[in-house]
């Protein structure tokens, strides 16, 4: 069931996630990797009380089981969103047990009936949405589901995979980025090239940066060239 492209508005999309000074954001596939400071790792929790939702794909929860809560300063926890086209999130995943309301599962209509039930018992809300060509979960579909579970900002947090995604889609308004002192040799945050066409190659404008602890933050809106 792939559909053509929604049309309406969209949650202000904020990505953001830590990398080595060679790109790596974990050292090797299905791994987890600690690469923020400590002060990088609050600017992390301060964002994510200014969004709505927060949302990771399901590579992400079964490597680093991330509870996607705000701990390290005072704010409301956004709702997480598990993009998860087969229903793979384990009902025991950490999420369930932190007290946010209900999690948002974005799934396909392929996905089996019967995970969707054990994870509805664990408190998820499970969003069947159309899917692409390779059966993942269509963006642009989840991004206007959200909006209309009322949620206007969402933070994207990763991993690889659907920061590659959202990207690719030119589905993201604002990149805060960590850049940690070290280097990695890992994998990336980005795979393959963005386009053929190199003068077509997102870019960032109104860029900041600021040194938090020993890291680097760059922030920055992401555009698209017209060649
Ligand atoms: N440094 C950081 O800031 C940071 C942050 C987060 C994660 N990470 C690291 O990133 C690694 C995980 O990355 P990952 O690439 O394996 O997993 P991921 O990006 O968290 O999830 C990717 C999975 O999402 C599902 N998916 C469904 N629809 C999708 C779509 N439209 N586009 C992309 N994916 C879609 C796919 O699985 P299905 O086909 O089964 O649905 C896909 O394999 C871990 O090592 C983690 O530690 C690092």
């Amino acid at each position: 069931m792939t559909n053509t492209e929604p049309a309406g508005v969209r949650p202000y999309v904020t990505l953001t996630y830590a990398q080595s000074l060679d790109g790596s954001i974990a050292a090797q596939a299905g791994r987890p990797l600690a690469l923020s400071g400590a002060e990088s790792l609050r600017l992390t929790h301060r964002l994510r009380a200014q969004h709505d939702g927060i949302l990771v794909g399901i590579g992400t929860v079964l490597i680093d089981d991330p509870q996607l809560t705000v701990r390290l300063v005072e704010g409301r926890n956004p709702r997480p969103v598990i993009v998860d086209s087969q229903l793979r999130c384990p009902p025991t995943a950490r999420l369930f047990r932190a007290g946010t309301a209900h999690p948002l599962i974005a799934t396909t209509t392929l996905a089996p009936e019967s995970r969707a039930k054990a994870l509805q018992q664990a408190g998820a809300r499970i969003l069947r949405l159309p899917h692409t060509a390779d059966a993942r979960v269509s963006l642009p579909h989840l991004l206007a589901a959200l909006r209309a579970e009322g949620l206007t900002s969402l933070m994207v947090e990763g991993g690889a995979g659907i920061i590659t995604s959202f990207i690719r889609s030119q589905l993201v308004d604002e990149i805060v980025l960590t850049i940690a002192p070290l280097l990695v040799g890992g994998m990336h945050a980005i795979s393959g090239p963005l386009s053929a066409d190199t003068t077509a190659l997102p870019r960032l404008r109104n860029l900041t940066w600021q040194q938090l602890g020993s890291d680097l933050i760059v922030q920055g809106i992401p555009y698209w060239p017209t060649p």
